[in-house]
């Protein structure tokens, strides 16, 4: 299929549009760059610089004719979203609606989206199943849930299949050693600690000892991306075949603590890593982790290099890579 990879340019991008481009679909890639990559981009991909901000980025794009795309042109920091809202609006809402709209136009009839885990909010059981109830604790997990409350309306009037991926802790690096892009300015775990192992920063900061988990730290489910992006090949396969749309979670079903995070990327990396317990960030949840039981069942998929040893290595590989940080 002709395949728009909407932000394939950033870290999930890259993976995913790689993903497509194996299994033998026609790739081009969409992206404003803001977070993206050029580095990132494939040859046999092409490339369309533009914004899910300006509708008429969008016309252009979309008029070269696709039969399906991939959104995941978002902005994706919990915190940030809870003091600049109007960015996700603007960026996360309005942008997907212009999608929508610009699919509408030009009979683009699938699109698979990167949904998130934080729709869930704080967990009433775990682990985290598709029924779970969606109480969203950040605007950021608010936006991601109105996206998809908009494609079930699309669905039902537009005839437009979506599938939409509730992705657990996105992690690791293609291990084919082909995606060596650095995000600028990282937020999560893996990343910070890997800066922590290269000596970019001077410690990791556990945020929370306190927490009811068996080290007191919290505990969360990384999925590999290169896993993550293998999903949304089979969703896009799914949703054509059956002519249904799709909601599904997306994370290797193990639950890793912080500390035991911290514990194993000494070991696969041969580096001290410094940390200190410090207190807990606003708005992290204990414990979080998924089944991804209809996962596997609708779309016949299997996390395969999900382990915390693959997920820190190939990480690990790709930071090795740079003598420096490249955006110090
Ligand atoms: N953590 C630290 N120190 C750090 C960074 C993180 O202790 O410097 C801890 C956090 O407190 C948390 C865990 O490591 O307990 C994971 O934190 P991340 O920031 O890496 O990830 P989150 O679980 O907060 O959120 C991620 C994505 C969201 C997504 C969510 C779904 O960033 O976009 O997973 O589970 F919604």
């Amino acid at each position: 299929m002709k395949v728009l990879v909407i932000g394939g340019a950033g870290y999930i991008g890259s993976h995913v549009a790689k993903a497509f481009l194996k299994a033998g679909h026609k790739v081009t890639v969409f992206d404003n760059l803001s977070s993206g990559l050029l580095m990132n981009i494939f040859d046999g991909e092409d490339f369309i610089p533009g914004d899910i901000r300006h509708p008429d980025d969008l016309d252009r794009a979309f008029s070269r004719g696709f039969d399906a795309c991939v959104h995941l042109a978002a902005f994706k920091a919990v915190g940030e979203s809870m003091v600049q809202p109007e960015k996700y609006s603007v960026n996360n809402i309005s942008g997907t609606l212009n999608i929508l709209n610009a699919m509408c136009a030009h009979n683009c009839r699938y699109i698979v989206f990167s949904s998130s885990a934080a729709t869930f909010g704080s967990p009433q059981y775990l682990p985290i199943d598709e029924k779970h109830p969606l109480n969203p604790e950040s605007y950021y997990g608010f936006t991601k849930l109105e996206i998809e409350r908009f494609l079930a309306w699309y669905d039902k009037i537009k005839d437009i299949r979506f599938a939409a991926l509730r992705y657990f802790n996105a992690a690791g690096y293609d291990p084919e050693g082909e995606i060596i892009g650095l995000e600028r300015n990282p937020q999560n775990l893996l990343p910070i600690t890997m800066e922590v192992a290269k000596g970019w920063r001077k410690e990791l900061q556990i945020f929370g000892q306190d927490y009811d988990t068996r080290d007191g730290t919290c505990i969360r489910d990384y999925v590999h991306v290169s896993d993550l992006a293998e999903a949304h090949v089979n969703s896009l396969s799914y949703i054509d075949r059956e002519n249904k749309s799709l909601v599904v979670n997306l994370g290797s079903e193990v639950g890793i603590s912080v500390t035991e995070m911290t514990e194993a990327a000494r070991r696969v990396t041969g580096k001290e890593i410094p940390a200190r317990y410090v207190g807990r960030r606003a708005g992290d949840a204990s414990a979080l982790y998924a089944t991804s039981a209809l996962a596997k069942e609708l779309i016949g998929w299997a996390p395969r290099y999900s382990d915390v040893d693959t997920l820190i290595s190939s990480t690990w590989k790709v930071y090795q890579k740079y003598d420096k940080n490249p955006y110090a």
